[in-house]
């Protein structure tokens, strides 16, 4: 498997391959890889040649200081993982900091038509800009025919969508299904940090997400918010910051359900001090 700390080294490999034209798909992480990672991986290699594999936990996208200090950093390990899924057909891009921003560790400014301001954007102050200022600039780099983001965060997705569409980008993003545990969790870097007492509680956002489901077959946006927000209010473990069910092109919180439209309920929810997300297709 080839690893690469520089975008030079890396251009050199992938030119080679564009000579031969051999396609190429570009999976985004931040590390601390898990099996949700290693299927969106597999998603490339049944779509490609070759898969470039970004491991770069991105600062910019951090509005906590500690957050960014926290994540874990576990290289070796992550490439021992995906040496279990393929060893010639995965090429690592491991970047510095450096060799992503120089010496100006800042993002750009972007608007993605609004989707920017829902959730996620609200919550978390200049964390979209950080998105896509790392996304845009490892499309840049890699130059992939496609390039897989896994719908856990479904908003991330939407946005990413629309910067290769507003920058004219043309690589085709894939969103790839959510990987879950058996017990239903979400599968995310994150997960590792909860404490077993939090492990253990976190099963109940998708199990709320899909009782949420259930009942938007009869009842109103806002009764299913209100009963979702009873069940969280009951449970001493999780502490809920959004539910919110949304219209999936614009991510605005539906009003009034319409039939012509599309419904996802996301939610967000601290196990102790870990946050965690999770979204469920409505119809
Ligand atoms: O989803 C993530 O892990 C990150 O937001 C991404 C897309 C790798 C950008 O840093």
């Amino acid at each position: 498997m080839k690893i690469f700390h520089n975008k030079l080294d890396l251009h050199n490999c992938l030119s080679k391959y564009g000579q031969s034209s051999k396609s190429i798909g570009l999976v985004p992480t931040m590390g601390a890889l898990h099996h949700g990672h290693l299927s969106l991986v597999n998603f490339g290699l049944n779509d490609n040649d070759f898969v470039v594999v970004s491991i770069f936990v991105n600062p910019t996208q951090f509005n906590n200081v500690e957050d960014l200090k926290k994540y874990p950093r576990t290289l070796e390990r992550d490439v021992k993982l995906l040496k279990t899924v393929a060893e010639e057909e995965i090429i690592v891009y491991a970047p510095t900091v450096e060799d992503i921003y120089a010496d100006n560790v800042t993002s750009k400014t972007f608007t993605f038509g609004g989707l920017e301001n829902e959730m996620e954007g609200a919550f978390r102050p200049g964390h979209f800009d950080g998105v896509g200022t790392i996304v845009k600039r490892l499309l840049e780099i890699v130059k992939p025919q496609k390039a897989y983001f896994g719908q856990k965060d479904f908003q991330q997705l939407q946005i990413v969508k629309k910067l290769v569409e507003i920058h004219k980008i043309p690589t085709e993003i894939v969103g790839c299904p959510i990987f879950r545990a058996d017990d239903g969790l979400a599968m995310s870097s994150r997960n590792e940090r909860l404490t077993s007492k939090h492990r253990a509680a976190a099963p109940f956002i998708f199990k709320t997400l899909k009782s949420a489901k259930l009942k938007f077959g009869t009842e109103s946006a806002l009764k299913v918010t209100e009963w979702v927000t009873k069940q969280f209010e009951n449970n001493n473990l999780l502490e809920l910051e959004y539910f919110l069910i949304a219209d999936v092109e614009t991510l605005k919180p539906v009003k009034r359900k319409s039939t012509k439209k599309t419904y996802r309920a996301f939610i967000a929810a601290y196990a102790g001090d870990i946050r965690l997300i999770d979204n469920i297709a409505l119809n």
